[in-house]
Formats: C-alpha cells, structure tokens, sequence
C-alpha cells in the first residue's frame, strides 16, 4: 500500500516522499482502516521540520488525524462494524487499560497519512451520517481543543467576552462556532482584512486586524474601558504579550500556538499585573492525562453538538496523497479558504 514517509527532519516538501510499504497487521482487538480524507495541520509540518525530535523515530509517518472506513476487524471487535465509517481517538496511539485507567502509554507509533491504518478499537468512534467528510477529517485536533478550551479550562460564564488572535485560522473560526453555543463574545484579532467577512458570518461582531490598527486601544474604545475575562493566544512572542494586555485583573490566558516562531518572553509576568494567569495549553497533555473512558465521552458530547447545531467545517484544495509535496505546499500558503486535505 502507499505511505507518505520522512527519513529525516526538515522542509515538508523536500523531505516527504509516497512509499510502498507493507498493509498493517491488526491484532485481535483491533480494526484495519481504509483512510479516506487527512487534514494537514501546523502540528503536522512543525513534526516534520523536527520539532519534536525525541518523540518521533525515524523513519516517520505523519499524520494525526482523519477519517476512515473499516474493512477488517479483530475476532475480538464485536461492536463495531465493517463498512463503519470512524475517527481513531488518537486511534494511531496505544493504549492500555489494565490498571492504568486507560491513560495514554506510548509515544505515536504511525500516522495517518497512509492508505491503512489498524487502530485499536476502544479508540474509534463513529461519525454520524450527518457530518460531512470534510468536517469529519478535520473533526479531532482542532475542534477538541477548542472545546476543551472554552468549555473546561477557561471557565467563562454566559456574557463574557473573550479574545483571540490568529481568528481567522481553523481553530479561529470554531472559537466562534463555541461562543455561539456557550453565549460568550469573542472579540476576534487578525493581521489582514481577509477573515471580516467569514468570521462576522459566524457571529463575531467586532474583528481586529492589528495590522491597521492598534489592539489594546481599539478593544478598549470598542468595550468602552473594560478589559476581557480571557484571550487565547496562538501566536507567541510580541503579539502574545500584547494580547495578555487586553486580559482584566484576574483573568487567564492560554498559550496554546506559537505562529510566529518566537516564544513568550520568560518574564511576561514581569509585563503584567500578577493576578493575570498565563499557562499552556496543548491537547497532547489533555490525552496523557485523561482516561481514555473520559476523553470518549467528551468527544462524543461534542460531536453532538455538531451534529444538533449543523456546524461544517470547510476544507481548502484536496491533494492525492501521490502530489504530497503540492498538498504541503499549498497547507503553508498564506491565502487558504480552509484546510488543506489529503485523500487516496
Ligand atoms: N495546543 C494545542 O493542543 C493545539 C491544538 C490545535 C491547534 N493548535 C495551534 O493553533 C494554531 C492554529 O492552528 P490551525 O490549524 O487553526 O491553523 P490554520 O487554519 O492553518 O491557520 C493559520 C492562521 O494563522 C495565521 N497566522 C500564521 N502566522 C501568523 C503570525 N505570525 N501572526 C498572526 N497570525 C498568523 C494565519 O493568518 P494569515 O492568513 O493572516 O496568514 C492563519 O489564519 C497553530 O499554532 C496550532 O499549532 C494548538
């Protein structure tokens, strides 16, 4: 079967190449999933361009996630079914359940930027027929942490508002699918005109972009003087501090994208008043900590609320897996409708 592998670290489209390999050997309690559609996500490329060195073995295939169809299953898989189409829930990790509570054991073994995958099938869960095959590959990463975000960490009440920067990216836009639902405000921060359009559509009904006009002053003249309760920062170094500015006394910012490349300054606290709590926030720590019952449940809940409130999620160009270097190429191009996804 065909895989897109790396031998070593470095540009996307230099480094990853279509391979044979050899169709995945499932074991009792798993299934064998045909892929259909992957997102390529920033977590994707950063991976690629080595990042994360020691959590990845080389050679590496990327990927973490996508949906599939089941053609195969384990003797033991007896409530799942052949022709049932699925996300793996981190389905390409492995987990155990003895003891342990069900808590993420392994570092990532194989993505799904391959035709086949086998996941173990306490891991997936079906996608409803109301969820489209776009929304459905891009339903994991970014979704989930922004609803854990919003709905758990953050802790918002009804009316508060909240800001967020780089608003126009996927995980931008699903901020503002959220408010809707929880009735928070997100007030949303661009650097160009391009997302005023789409991101008022969606609710939002004031859209900075930084890139004409100065943000904390320009909150403030919009929320006559009142800071907000939370922001939510995806871009890092100079632009994250001043978003922590427009945070009140007492409130939070989350750290959760590094978009710019630059980190935070160590002593942005030293920019700040103390009551400001700034901490990270990354979907990778929820997983190891969570059992695996937990995080299920909580998938599930907001998969629901896709399906009960007819959100879609649009996908960008869609590339065979065999143009890999045109898909990479096209996911880190600045002028994208939506995401950028993979099918074969
Ligand atoms: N912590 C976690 O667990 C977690 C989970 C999911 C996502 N994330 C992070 O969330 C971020 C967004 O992911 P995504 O998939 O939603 O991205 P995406 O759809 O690919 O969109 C990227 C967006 O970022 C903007 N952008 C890029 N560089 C920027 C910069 N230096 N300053 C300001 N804006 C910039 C782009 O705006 P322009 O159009 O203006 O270029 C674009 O709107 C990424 O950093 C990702 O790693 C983190």
């Amino acid at each position: 079967m065909r895989a897109i592998r790396y031998h070593q670290f470095g540009c996307p489209s230099d480094v990853l190449q279509i391979e044979k390999v050899e169709m995945p050997l499932f074991k009792d309690n798993e299934v064998l999933v045909q892929m259909q559609l992957r997102s390529i996500n920033p977590s994707d490329l950063l991976t690629i361009r080595g990042r994360y060195p020691s959590r990845i073995k080389l050679p590496a295939i990327p990927g973490y996630e996508g949906v599939g169809v089941i053609v195969d299953k384990g003797t033991a898989v007896t409530d799942l079914l052949i022709g049932q189409r699925v996300l793996g829930l981190g389905g390409i990790w492995s987990y155990t359940n003895k003891g342990s509570g069900g808590f993420l054991q392994s570092m990532q073994k194989t993505g799904t930027w391959q035709e086949y995958v086998a996941m173990n099938a306490e891991t997936i869960v079906p996608v409803p027929n109301e969820i489209d095959g776009s929304t459905a590959a891009q339903l994991y990463i970014n979704p989930l942490t922004a609803w854990l975000m919003l709905k758990y960490e953050l802790k918002l009440r009804k009316g508060d508002i909240f800001i967020a920067n780089a608003c126009g990216s996927a995980i931008g836009r699903l901020f503002a699918e959220f408010a809707l639902i929880f009735g928070y405000e997100l007030i949303g921060v661009t650097r160009s005109d391009a997302y005023d359009e789409s991101l008022n559509q969606l609710g939002v009904k004031k859209v900075i972009n930084t890139a004409k006009v100065p943000l904390v002053e320009t909150l403030l003249a919009y929320t006559r003087g009142r800071k907000v309760t939370a922001a939510l920062d995806a871009v890092g170094g100079k632009d994250g501090v001043e978003l922590a500015h427009c945070v009140q006394e007492g409130g939070t910012m989350l750290l959760y994208g590094l978009l710019s490349g630059e980190q935070h300054p160590h002593n942005i606290h030293a920019f700040l008043s103390s009551s400001i709590k700034i901490k990270n926030y990354r979907l990778r720590d929820w997983v190891l900590t969570t059992p695996l019952k937990q995080r299920i449940s909580i998938f599930l809940d907001m998969i629901d609320h896709f399906v009960r409130y007819q959100i879609s999620l649009p996908s960008g160009p869609i590339f065979d897996l065999a143009e890999i270097k045109k898909a990479v190429e096209s996911a880190e191009l600045l002028d994208r409708t939506g995401k950028v996804l993979l099918s074969g």
